[in-house]
């Protein structure tokens, strides 16, 4: 009996054990790879494709198999200088360098061996799968709340009807029953109408009401540009690069994740890829043949092309608040942690961007009324005591911390 205890005891104190050394060796992984996303992304992503399939960006795409051909030591020598693995001989470096050869890899030899454990770890791993929040973009209240007030207004229509037809059949007993001449609802109705004109003025007046107000409304939208899809100066396409060749988002437009814009890139940044990518289709190249042309590239030589009056590219803007509204990328994707595509839709879909949301202010409202905000973030850390006292523990929308006041959104 005891020594069941005792080895059962002994047993759990085994698993809890085990537990806390695989939490903590977790806890530990996980770190570096974050560390190593962000080395990634800053200086592999631009050349190297990662996902579950391998697919050819500058570089060939880096899977998890495609790191299993190689030792570690083999990869921290390529990483660091493919160049110099390739003159000292090494047949794989040389098979790799045959397949890609229209270009080598820059060397990263600042990198440490912790970095390069870290850049591995999470090119492992493979990224993080993108949870897309879409539920929220179905919050368009105007719209729904306009079609609820008409099922009510149809449906008291509906009620009155009846009612007026059970009252006329009741009038319609009761002359019976006295031997008077019955009336059918319809002829009752126009004589009631003929007796008494007011009802057909006031009918009048209702109707030229309701087209006024539908005027008004009319204007209320007026600028209202959902789905404004303007033609690019290069047809640059969202779907290729953000969709297919999966380059983030943060990559082009860095500013939405600390700063009021998300900026549109400079074609330094396409020059990042596009010095080895001139394109495959006809209209492909001659798309590109723009970029070379606004930033001063020849692509025979592979140069720049010297005391070039660069252009910048006019790119042509879809999102546009008027001046009066003040909006800020960082506080929403930064703080708040809403998608992109919350707001602007599949953008990873698009051959060409459109406005996807209304912009109007019921919109920006409508979220803050049930968007919660997340209580544990860092930059509400002081706050967020007092909130739970005054909220009973409940959960905070947007609006509860001032996202309704005017001066918040109007300068
Ligand atoms: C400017 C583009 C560019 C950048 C940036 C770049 N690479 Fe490469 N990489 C290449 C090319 C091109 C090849 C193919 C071999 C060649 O032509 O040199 C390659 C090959 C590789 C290979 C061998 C893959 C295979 O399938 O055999 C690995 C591993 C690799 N790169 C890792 C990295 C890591 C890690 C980084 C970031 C620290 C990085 N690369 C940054 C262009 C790049
Ligand atoms: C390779 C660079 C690149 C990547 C990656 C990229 N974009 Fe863009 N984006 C651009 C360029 C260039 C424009 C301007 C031309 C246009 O509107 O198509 C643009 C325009 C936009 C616009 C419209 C801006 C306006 O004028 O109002 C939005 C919104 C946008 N991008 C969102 C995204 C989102 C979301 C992602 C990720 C899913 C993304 N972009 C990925 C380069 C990029
Ligand atoms: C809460 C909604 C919301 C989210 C989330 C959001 N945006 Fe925007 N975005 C807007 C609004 C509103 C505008 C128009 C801003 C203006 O005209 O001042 C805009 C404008 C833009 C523009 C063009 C103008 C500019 O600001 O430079 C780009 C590019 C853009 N967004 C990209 C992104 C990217 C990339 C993300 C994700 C990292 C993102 N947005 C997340 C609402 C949002
Ligand atoms: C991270 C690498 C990368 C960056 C940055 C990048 N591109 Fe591309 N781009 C590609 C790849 C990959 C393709 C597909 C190549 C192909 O089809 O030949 C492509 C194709 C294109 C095409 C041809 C599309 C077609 O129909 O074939 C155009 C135009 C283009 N890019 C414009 C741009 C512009 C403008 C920028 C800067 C705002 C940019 N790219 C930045 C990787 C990039
Ligand atoms: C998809 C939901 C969503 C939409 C759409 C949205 N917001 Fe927000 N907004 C949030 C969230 C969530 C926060 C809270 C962020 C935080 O924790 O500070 C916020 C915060 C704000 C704040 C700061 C409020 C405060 O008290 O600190 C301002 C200002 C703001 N939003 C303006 C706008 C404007 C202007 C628009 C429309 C053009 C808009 N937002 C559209 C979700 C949204
Ligand atoms: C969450 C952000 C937000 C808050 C809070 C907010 N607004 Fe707005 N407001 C906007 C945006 C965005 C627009 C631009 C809408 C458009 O272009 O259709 C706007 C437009 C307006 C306009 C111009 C009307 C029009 O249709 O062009 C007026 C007037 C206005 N707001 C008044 C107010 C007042 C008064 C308050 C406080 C009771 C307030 N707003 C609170 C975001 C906000």
């Amino acid at each position: 009996m005891t020594s069941q205890h005792c080895k059962s005891n002994g047993r759990k104190r085994l698993s809890l054990f085990a537990l806390l050394f695989f939490t903590t060796i977790q806890l530990g992984f996980a770190q570096s790879i974050e560390l190593g996303e962000e080395l990634f992304s800053s200086n592999c992503a631009s050349c190297h494709y990662l996902g579950p399939e391998s697919k050819k960006l500058i570089g060939p795409g880096l899977a998890d198999h495609t790191l299993e051909e190689y030792t570690t030591e083999w990869l921290y020598s390529w990483i660091r200088n493919s160049a110099e693995l390739i003159a000292s001989g090494d047949e794989a470096a040389i098979a790799v360098y045959e397949e890609y050869n229209k270009s080598a890899m820059p060397a990263f030899p600042y990198f440490s061996d912790e970095d390069l454990d870290n850049v591995l770890a999470y090119i492992e791993q493979g990224p993080a799968e993108v949870v897309v929040d879409v539920a929220e973009v179905g919050v368009d209240g105007e719209a729904s709340a306009t079609s609820n007030t008409m099922v009510v207004l149809v449906a008291a229509l509906v009620m009155l009807l009846l009612f007026a037809f059970v009252l006329a059949r009741i009038k319609n007993v009761l002359k019976e029953i006295k031997g008077q001449e019955t009336s059918s609802l319809l002829e009752s109705a126009l004589i009631w109408l003929k007796q008494t004109p007011i009802v057909i003025a006031l009918f009048c007046i209702f109707m030229l009401l309701y087209a006024l107000g539908g005027a008004w409304d009319g204007l209320l939208t007026v600028g209202v540009q959902k789905g404004y899809q303007p033609e690019q100066p290069i047809a640059f396409s969202h779907k290729i690069h953000a969709g297919e060749n999966g380059v983030d988002c943060n990559y082009c437009h860095s500013g939405a994740r600390h700063s009021k814009s998300a900026g549109v890139p400079s074609a330094n940044v396409c020059m990042n890829c596009h010095t080895y990518i001139a394109g495959e289709s006809e209209s492909g190249k001659e798309e590109i043949a723009k970029i070379y042309d606004a930033i001063g590239f020849d692509p025979e030589s592979r140069t720049y092309i010297e005391g070039y009056e660069q252009k910048p590219i006019e790119w042509i803007r879809v999102h546009n608040l008027p001046d009066l509204a003040y909006f800020n990328h960082s506080q929403h994707v930064n703080v708040a942690g809403v998608e992109c595509q919350t707001c602007h839709g599949p953008i990873e879909e698009m051959e060409v961007v459109e406005q996807y949301s209304s912009l109007t202010m019921g919109w920006c409202i409508d979220c803050h009324r049930e968007h919660k905000v997340d209580t544990a973030n860092a930059y509400y850390h002081d706050l967020s005591e007092n909130w739970v006292e005054k909220y009973h523990g409940e959960d905070i929308s947007v609006d509860k911390i001032g996202g309704l006041e005017c001066g918040k959104c109007h300068y």
